[in-house]
């Protein structure tokens, strides 16, 4: 066997708490399949998480707890993959430091994320100004994530994409600078999977009640489902549906049933042969289904708290050996002394 270096992926997510089935598809199954290709570092972002919860932080261990157990029980593999929590490697904060003296700061200020929170501000009539040193340096800390491993791939949403751009900036500013060729420049590896909309047809999230929880229970699913928007002209029982209007179920079945079973559902609907209630209640049956192993891990492991937190420091001292050489050659190209 050739003794070939593995790529290496870096990714991340702040704790805000429990995660849905749009995080399941949209990045954690993602992940799952990357591990096994790439050397592989995912984290809990608990910092970025600080960067606009900071006076919020009742829930923070609870959150990084979720955080964890939805990882684990969807199938990233702390065998495989190095799982830790951001601020149990501290030398983040240190080569965010380094990095922030060698970012101008209009390159921060064109980020696109912080312009959108620095609107949200606004729309809330939060003075701007309130927008704190911590979090103005949001992209500096999440490029000092990714060059931490001198990473090559950040499997990311199109939402983050800014940022690993930056994040190239910034390395090559300090290959230049440095006169060294520590740095790689990252690229982001776009997540494929189409977007699932909250139960409203909004954007899932949180915040908005629209969404389904890795975590609920398949009672919870159903009962959220039957507020699930359907096609609007489909009023009464015998009215004749349309699955083409009525995007939040039918993008459900798409997922979670076979072909055979969404042309079914296709026709049964055209013809009003099966009603909204029915549809639905067939759809969850099949994420409950698809969920169960998922949830019943989830449930196992919670009972292993001694067995979670060993995960996260393990991982963390795992991390903490590959972000001390990194930094160490940082330190080395800026001639500190030593
Ligand atoms: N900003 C990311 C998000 O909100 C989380 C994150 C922080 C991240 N640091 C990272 C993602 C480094 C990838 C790499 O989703
Ligand atoms: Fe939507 Fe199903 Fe009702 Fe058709 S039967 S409108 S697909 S919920």
């Amino acid at each position: 066997m050739t003794n070939e270096i593995k790529n290496r992926i870096v990714s991340g997510m702040r704790p805000t708490g429990k995660l849905h089935l749009g995080h399941y598809f949209g990045v954690l199954k993602n992940w799952i399949n990357l591990q096994k290709e790439f050397e592989s570092f995912f984290f809990i972002a608990d910092w970025h998480a600080l960067t606009t919860k900071y006076n919020q932080t009742d829930d923070m261990k609870k959150n990084v707890e979720d955080v964890l157990l939805d990882w684990l029980a969807s199938g990233i593999d702390p065998e495989i993959s190095t799982i830790y929590l951001q601020s149990l490697v501290p030398e983040t904060a240190q080569l965010h430091i380094y990095l922030s003296m060698i970012t101008p700061q209009n390159w921060v200020e064109r980020d696109p994320t912080l312009k959108d929170l620095a609107k949200i501000m606004k729309d809330k009539q939060e003075n701007i100004s309130n927008l704190s040193y911590g979090l103005f340096g949001y992209p500096v800390l999440m490029s000092a994530d990714i060059m931490l491993f001198n990473s090559n791939f950040v499997p990311v949403g199109i939402d983050q994409v800014a940022h690993v751009e930056l994040t190239r900036d910034i390395a090559r500013r300090f290959n230049n600078i440095y006169n060294v060729e520590l740095f790689n420049e990252p690229q982001p590896k776009l997540t494929q999977t189409p977007l699932l909309k909250g139960l409203d047809g909004n954007k899932m999230g949180k915040s908005f009640n629209n969404d389904i929880k890795i975590s609920d229970t398949p009672e919870t699913t159903e009962k959220k489902f039957k507020s699930a928007i359907t096609d609007r002209n489909r009023i009464r029982r015998d009215d004749k549906g349309n699955p083409d209007n009525c995007e939040v179920v039918f993008d459900y079945w798409k997922l979670f049933g076979s072909t055979d079973e969404q042309k079914e559902i296709c026709e049964g609907c055209k013809m009003a042969s099966i009603g909204c209630a029915e549809c639905k209640k067939k759809l969850t049956a099949k994420i409950n289904k698809y969920m169960a192993p998922i949830r019943e891990k989830r449930q196992d492991l919670e009972k292993h708290p001694d067995y979670l937190k060993n995960i996260i420091y393990e991982g963390s001292k795992k991390a903490q050996i590959k972000a001390k050489e990194v930094l160490s050659k940082v330190e080395d190209a800026i001639k500190m002394y030593k």
